[in-house]
């Protein structure tokens, strides 16, 4: 696929606008009193779907055998791009607007149009030890963003979610930096993950992106064997 019909499938796809589902809304982490989600985009039309995204959260976090906190604080990472997402970005900052306790924070996520493991291994991994200059997504920032966050442990309970539209690639992205980083996932392990949180993969460049911070997490003894190719 050519990266013209790459970007126009990633516009189409990204304006299918269906509320909060629950499948893909799925607890990532907890620390002390908070909690970490992702989960796909709540925005349904001209509404943010805030009670149903409590409810599938609260389902979640008592399947995990912990209680939901009594009128925690939230805090909504957006990873979608201006361009593809007026109108959710409209919905969405429109309702953090309106509820000034919570807090919204926008970092877009763009992926990669390079697969490191279609360049030689030695070149891949040269290019990864400057990843966090080259990188647009650097998945560092990110990552640390949101660990930071849920570390930080405050009188009020936080859920701290971040979503992308479709809640499967670049939302998919940013998870498997996150586990790969904080909670010594492989690169294999979080891929084969993202791929069935839909019934389809997740899209190149989304796994591409992924890819690229493996090799850079490689550096610190981090990510496994990058080279994993999944079979379908
Ligand atoms: C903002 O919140 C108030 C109080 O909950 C509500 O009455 C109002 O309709 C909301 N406005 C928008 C634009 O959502
Ligand atoms: C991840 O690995 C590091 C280094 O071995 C270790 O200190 C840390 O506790 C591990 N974290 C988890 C969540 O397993």
């Amino acid at each position: 696929m050519g990266y013209k019909q790459f970007i126009l499938l990633i516009l189409l796809t990204s304006f299918v606008y269906c509320g909060v589902s629950p499948s893909k809304v799925i607890l990532v982490d907890k620390i002390g009193k908070n909690f970490l989600f992702r989960t796909n985009s709540p925005v349904q039309g001209n509404s943010y779907q805030m009670y149903e995204l409590q409810e599938a959260m609260a389902k979640k976090i008592s399947q995990a055998g912990y209680q939901f906190p009594q009128d925690p604080k939230f805090h909504s990472y957006s990873l979608v791009w201006l361009l593809d997402s007026i109108k959710q970005k409209y919905t969405e900052d429109k309702y953090f607007k309106n509820h000034t306790e919570y807090q919204f924070s926008h970092y877009p996520i763009f992926g990669s149009i390079v697969n490191p493991n279609s360049l030689p291994n030695f070149l891949a991994k040269f290019l990864a030890k400057y990843y966090p200059i080259w990188n647009h997504d650097n998945l560092n920032i990110i990552t640390q963003e949101l660990r930071d966050n849920l570390l930080k442990q405050e009188e009020t309970p936080k859920i701290i979610f971040f979503h992308c539209i479709a809640g499967e690639d670049r939302t998919g992205q940013v998870f498997g930096g996150y586990v790969m980083r904080y909670l010594n996932w492989t690169y294999q392990r979080s891929l084969d993950f993202d791929n069935q949180v839909e019934d389809r993969n997740i899209h190149d460049e989304s796994k591409y992106g992924l890819n690229w911070y493996c090799y850079y997490l490689n550096n610190q003894g981090k990510g496994g064997d990058c080279t994993y190719e999944p079979n379908n």
